[in-house]
């Protein structure tokens, strides 16, 4: 997969008035193109954490800052692209089979993840040389 093909920024609308401001992700293909199984969200982790670490062979991922900011790697194995979350309207969808790298946490950070599968261990590859030959075997 191209590295242009491994992520896609999304800017959801802000339903807000007065009163403050709605974001609202609808799954299912409308805002983003999965069905939604499982959220989770990530906070108090220091700066210097790296999270992640990871590639899913099923999972696909939407995530955004919905409070602070942090940086996620977005890696191919053969190229790289980071890119930084740091408003709540803004998302990055994240397709199966990329290597992700969550670091650079805000203080305030709260970086809301959602999922299109439910939780199984065994479709997380956590081992970057494994990732590598995985993808390898895949292409034949
Ligand atoms: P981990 O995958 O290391 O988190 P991250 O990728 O966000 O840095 O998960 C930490 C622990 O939590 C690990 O033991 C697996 C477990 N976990 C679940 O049980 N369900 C989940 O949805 C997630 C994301 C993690």
């Amino acid at each position: 997969m191209k590295i242009e093909d491994c992520y896609k920024i999304i800017e959801f609308q802000d339903l807000g008035d007065e009163r403050g401001n709605l974001v609202v992700i609808e799954g299912g293909g409308m805002d983003i193109p999965f069905e939604i199984q499982r959220v989770f969200y990530i906070y108090a982790s220091d700066a210097d954490v790296v999270r992640g670490q990871h590639a899913n062979r099923e999972t696909e991922f939407l995530l955004v800052n919905v409070s602070g900011s942090s940086k996620v790697r977005i890696d191919n194995g053969e190229e790289s692209v980071v890119v930084e979350l740091n408003k709540p309207r803004m998302g990055v969808y994240i397709p199966n089979m990329v290597w992700k790298d969550m670091y650079d946490f805000s203080e305030d950070s709260v970086l809301l993840v959602l999922a299109s599968r439910h939780y199984d261990g065994a479709e997380y590859i956590r081992n970057y040389e494994d990732y590598l030959k995985i993808l390898s075997e895949s292409r034949g």
